[in-house]
């Protein structure tokens, strides 16, 4: 695997990488634009300590190019991007504060060629103060409350775990799903299938947290280290990215993957693996569409919660043609789902 930034970028199929060592706070800022084709690249910004910055620049790559894949599967005028603020260590207070305040006037200065929004790690309450900085910040509605996407991605979720239910066992009801990390997405998600008759399973790193919420909706805790060997109809990834390896695959001891988490796949052919195993993985990025599409109604002005939520919704029947697609042509669901993207994407060029 080529590690050396020049290296990464080399071997990058996107357009565009800003790099700045914001040295006051010793973070490496990267801002990745894999694609304008459809639009303005959009996509979050994900604040995280990372073991070395070329690991915060492979992120932001990988990342950016599925909000590429995400924004050309719903048909919405905006291209894929991300950011990364690989800090060195947590950050709270006015030294984050200064640092949000430098990385909005960098979005700033970059004129619109990529907005950022909400990501693993950061806040709405971030995106305020980027947003006394610079215009290319989503910020959904925050008078209305409405400035989170995880509980919109949490609805896409929950339509696409409904449709491969109907599938697989004849709905949800009675069946197990594992949530693995109760962030953004996962708590929200967690109480919407607490109200499903779901026999809900929950993990997360801090374990007292996956304790706290567990207590609250009626569910077991399971422990960090045992989730991908777990036996549990529906697994949910939905913390970070590359749990679905060639090392965890053949442990699993589940029968679907639905989850929100941003690139669960450590690299494409594990999509096969699953798929060889008899494992139904429903892309990530077209799962984890909610909270997209809410940003990019909202800006558009479309406010009513309701329509919002039906455009959502929506995903489901996606999904439901793309496994439909996939089983017709005896390939994994990935493979199709990768197949229509890339007609959105030639059909724009
Ligand atoms: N980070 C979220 C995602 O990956 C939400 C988001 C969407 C943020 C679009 C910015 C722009 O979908």
């Amino acid at each position: 695997m080529p590690d050396s930034m020049q290296d990464l970028i080399a071997s990058w199929d996107g357009e565009a990488v800003v790099i700045r060592y914001d040295r006051e706070s010793g973070t490496w800022i990267f801002v990745a634009m894999h694609s304008s084709k459809l639009g303005m690249p959009i996509g979050g910004c994900r604040m995280k300590v990372y073991p070395a910055p070329a690991d915060g620049l492979r992120d932001v790559l990988r990342l950016s190019r599925g909000m590429t894949s995400k924004l050309a599967a719903i048909q919405f005028h905006f291209g894929g991007g991300k950011s990364v603020l690989a800090i060195p260590h947590a950050m709270e207070g006015p030294e984050r504060e200064a640092l949000l305040r430098r990385f909005g006037r960098l979005l700033e200065h970059l004129g619109g060629a990529y907005a950022t929004g909400i990501d693993l790690g950061t806040s709405p309450e971030d995106m305020a103060v980027i947003a006394e900085e610079t215009r290319w910040v989503f910020q959904g509605d925050p008078e209305g409350g409405r400035s989170d996407p995880g509980p919109y991605t949490a609805r896409g979720v929950l339509a696409c775990m409904q449709v491969v239910g109907e599938r697989l066992f004849g709905g949800l009801a009675g069946r197990s799903v594992l949530v693995q990390g109760i962030g953004g997405v996962g708590e929200p998600l967690a109480r919407l299938l607490s109200t499903r008759k779901v026999r809900l399973l929950l993990s997360d790193l801090d374990l007292d947290r996956a304790k706290r919420l567990a207590a609250e909706v009626g569910a077991e805790v399971i422990s960090p280290g045992e989730v991908m060997t777990t036996e549990c109809d529906i697994l949910a990834p939905c913390a970070v990215g590359g749990t679905l390896n060639p090392k965890t695959i053949p442990s699993l001891r589940c029968r679907a993957v639905v989850g929100s988490a941003n690139n669960q796949l450590e690299n494409d052919a594990d999509a096969d693996r699953l798929a060889a195993r008899g494992i139904v993985y429903a892309p990530d990025y077209i799962v984890n569409a909610g909270g997209a599409i809410a940003y990019a109604l909202m800006h558009q002005g479309t406010m009513d919660e309701a329509v919002i939520n039906a455009r959502i919704h929506q995903i489901g029947d996606s999904l439901a043609a793309i496994l439909d697609e996939a089983r017709k042509r005896n390939e994994s669901p990935l493979h199709a789902a990768t197949r229509r993207v890339e007609e959105v994407l030639a059909q724009a060029s």
